[in-house]
């Protein structure tokens, strides 16, 4: 396994390597989520790169940027185990030095959810993804439906900008109670934690009822809050019915849907979606 630190060594590899190189994206602290990209990657590249790079542009200043968890031989040994070819950790003055000025801004998708929470966060991922995408020049990049409105902006991005990159997007691994891996899980107390599983409950209990016929949206996004607001340790940001295309907010069921929420369980914040099928 290559570890792989400055711009121009990697700039040097991608271009040696006429191998086509499949990209996941991360910021480290690593689980099954993440790994369960790089396996889909490996089964479908000649290499894989896997990238960490906590990303200082995509946190707001009342975010948790410096808390972020952070163990790089970790994930350097789990990454060496799970057989990757390169990991590419560039360092932030590199990335982006004083003197950087230029976004990426996909203006669809974004007026809403995340974005109503965490201005900014967008424009602060696709300007690293393509930052990521030009030093690496991946054939395929993977990325997770946990965060779908993020791989969403993202096939958006590669599509107006003509970046010529497969994008894959991989089902949500879960803990064995529900709860959606995420490094941020690291936070909860163990009363949180045991509290968050109220997310996945909730999204469960949407399938639920459109799978017994109801068609109003609006319904389902009540019962989710109802449900969620038992819960004393949980608070609600949102909770969406939404087009699984368009990410618009759904009224009637008569399209493919998304249930997508976000909860904060004490000071943790948690983001879960699921298809109603
Ligand atoms: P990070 O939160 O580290 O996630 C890296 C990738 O792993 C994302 O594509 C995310 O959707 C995926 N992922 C996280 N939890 C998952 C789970 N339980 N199941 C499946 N996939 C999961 O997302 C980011 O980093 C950053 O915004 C990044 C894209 C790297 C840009 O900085």
């Amino acid at each position: 396994m290559k570890i792989i630190r400055t711009i121009a060594e990697m700039n040097q590899l991608s271009k040696q390597e006429n191998a086509s190189l499949g990209l996941v994206p991360t910021m480290g602290y690593l689980h099954e989520g993440h790994l369960s990209l790089v396996r889909e990657a490996r089964g479908a590249n000649t290499a894989v790169v896997v990238s960490i790079f906590v990303n200082p542009i995509q946190f707001s200043p009342d975010e948790d940027f410096d808390a972020y968890p952070r163990d790089l031989n970790r994930d350097l040994k789990i990454l060496a185990e799970e057989r990757t070819d390169i990991v590419f950790v560039p360092s932030a003055e590199e990335m982006f030095p004083r003197e950087y000025a230029s976004w990426v801004e996909v203006t669809s998708l974004i007026n809403r959810l995340e974005e109503a929470f965490r201005p900014g966060h967008f424009r602060g991922v696709t300007t690293v993804v393509a930052k990521l995408f030009n030093i690496i020049r991946p054939a395929k990049a993977y990325f997770g439906q946990k965060d779908i409105q993020q791989a969403s902006i993202i096939k958006k991005m590669v599509a107006d900008l003509n970046m010529n990159i497969e994008i894959m997007i991989i089902p949500t691994v879960r803990e064995d109670d529900g709860l959606a891996m995420s490094s941020r899980n690291s936070y909860l107390s163990p009363a949180e934690r045991r509290a968050a599983t109220v997310l996945f409950k909730a999204l469960t209990l949407a399938r639920k009822m459109k799978q017994g016929g109801e068609q109003d949206a609006n319904n389902l996004r009540q019962q989710m809050s109802s449900l969620i607001q038992k819960e004393p340790l949980a608070h609600i940001d949102y909770v969406s019915i939404a087009d699984a295309d368009t990410l618009e907010e759904l009224f009637l069921l008569d399209k493919n849907a998304l249930a997508i929420l976000a909860v904060r369980i004490g000071k943790t914040r948690l983001i879960d979606n699921m298809l109603l099928e």
